[in-house]
């Protein structure tokens, strides 16, 4: 998004004349720089020259359109994957172009496709030249068809082709990848053909199908997280996001060590940055500084917090604010048996005049909580008397508390 041009005094909408869009104007002077989907420019990469070579080197043949290889990369999430892939990706398609190659590139968000028809379609849409004449329609032909119609797009258009298929943990099966990775071998198309594949669940290889894991041919790599020095670079670079002067001193490293802290997350550094001149915005101040890091990252956090939360079903929400209690009362325990928790959930339920669920259901629920990383949950053993289960929270109880307050079902 880019800013408006005032448009107040030439007889606009007074509406949109208010003094906080021209306030914002002195905060942000280019403001995609920390809008975490812009894709920035070569010399904003940092620490990532030996992975983008790395995926340059397995994909590059297709510049000179001889066959090329795959690449899984998996990491943690922030840590550049997708931003290396669209980066190499672009530099592929230039450098074939220059050379006289076409080669067609597509960037699939597999979290974003629901069903298997949808790879073929959006692959097709997205390099399909507007001459060829052929239709990818959003309904009324097979998942079949749609690779069909694929196929004679690339076979007619194309030298080469490249397609990144991220968070392809997410698709509901992987037919797609074992279709697009043997489309050659098969005889669907003559040309070569390049995956990239990225998934942040290192153990998405164990969750593959075997007839995909041997079609997919493919090298991988694991991308580690920033440390502090790291994101320091890369949030430095960001930060003529802002008017020269607003960002004081000290703000860059307070935030690169944050974000060092969520186990080295750029996305999360590049947010709080946002989250911070958005402040500024807000309350008409001129300048950031390095007070307001830490108290703009708990109300970020906690307004993210308040969306998941009020986004749960009913009793997860009674079993978050059971949590909360606990942990505020106990302030030297923090982990809880799941037999307390179901004490406290259910006198939760008791005040809101609500009926409990049943044991059962509440350990599936604090299953769920904890695979959404709010609440964590360890297995003990107690001697010969057996083993239980144990819970603790992972975010704020305070913040809970009060979110569960306001907005308990
Ligand atoms: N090395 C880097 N240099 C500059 N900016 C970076 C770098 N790595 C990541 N970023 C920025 O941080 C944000 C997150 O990066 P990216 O989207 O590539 O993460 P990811 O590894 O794909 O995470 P996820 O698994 O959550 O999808 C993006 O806005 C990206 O531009
Ligand atoms: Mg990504």
């Amino acid at each position: 998004m880019r800013d408006m041009p005032d448009a107040g005094d030439q007889g606009g909408d007074p509406l949109f004349d208010a003094p906080v869009v021209e306030h914002r104007n002195e905060i942000f002077k280019n403001r995609d720089l920390v809008d975490t989907d812009h894709v920035p420019d070569a010399d904003r990469i940092i620490g990532r020259d030996e992975q983008i070579e790395q995926v340059a080197h397995e994909i590059g043949a297709l510049v000179v359109g001889e066959p090329a290889s795959s690449v899984l990369i998996f990491g943690k999430t922030g840590t550049g994957k997708s931003l290396v892939a669209k980066h190499v990706m672009g530099r592929v398609e230039a450098e074939a172009d220059r050379r006289g190659v076409s080669v067609g590139t597509a960037y699939i968000n597999c979290s974003q496709t629901d069903g298997p028809a949808r790879v073929p379609r959006n692959i097709g849409r997205r390099i399909n030249p507007p001459e060829s004449g052929v239709k990818f329609p959003s309904r009324g032909i097979s998942t079949d068809e749609y690779y069909e119609r694929l196929w004679s797009i690339l076979n007619q258009h194309y030298d080469g082709v490249a397609i990144t298929l991220d968070e392809v943990d997410r698709l509901r099966d992987d037919s797609p990848l074992m279709i697009l990775s043997r489309a050659r071998e098969n005889g669907s198309i003559d040309i070569p053909i390049s995956i990239v594949a990225i998934s942040n669940k290192i153990d998405y290889r164990n969750q593959m199908n075997e007839r995909t894991k041997s079609s997919f041919g493919h090298r991988e790599y694991v991308f580690d997280p920033y440390d502090a020095n790291q994101l320091r670079e890369i949030l430095r670079n960001r930060s003529d996001a802002f008017h020269e002067g607003v960002i004081e001193e000290g703000v860059i490293p307070r935030v690169a060590a944050l974000a060092a802290k969520e186990h080295g997350d750029a996305r999360k550094g590049i947010e709080l940055l946002f989250s911070l001149g958005k402040y500024a915005i807000r309350n008409g101040y001129d300048t950031i500084s390095e007070e307001d890091v830490p108290k703009v990252r708990e109300m970020a956090e906690a307004e993210r917090l308040r969306d998941l939360i009020t986004g749960l079903p009913a009793h997860s929400q009674h079993v978050i604010g059971a949590l909360a209690a606990l942990t505020i009362s106990n302030s030297d325990e923090g982990w809880f048996r799941t037999s307390k928790v179901l004490d406290a959930y259910k006198k939760l339920c008791n005040e809101h005049a609500v009926d409990p669920v049943t044991h059962e259901r509440v350990r599936q629920l604090l299953e769920e909580l904890s695979f959404l990383e709010i609440t964590e949950s360890r297995n003990q053993h107690q001697g010969s008397k057996g083993q239980f289960n144990e819970h603790t929270l992972n975010k704020p109880p305070e913040i809970i508390k009060q979110i569960y307050r306001e907005t308990a079902p």
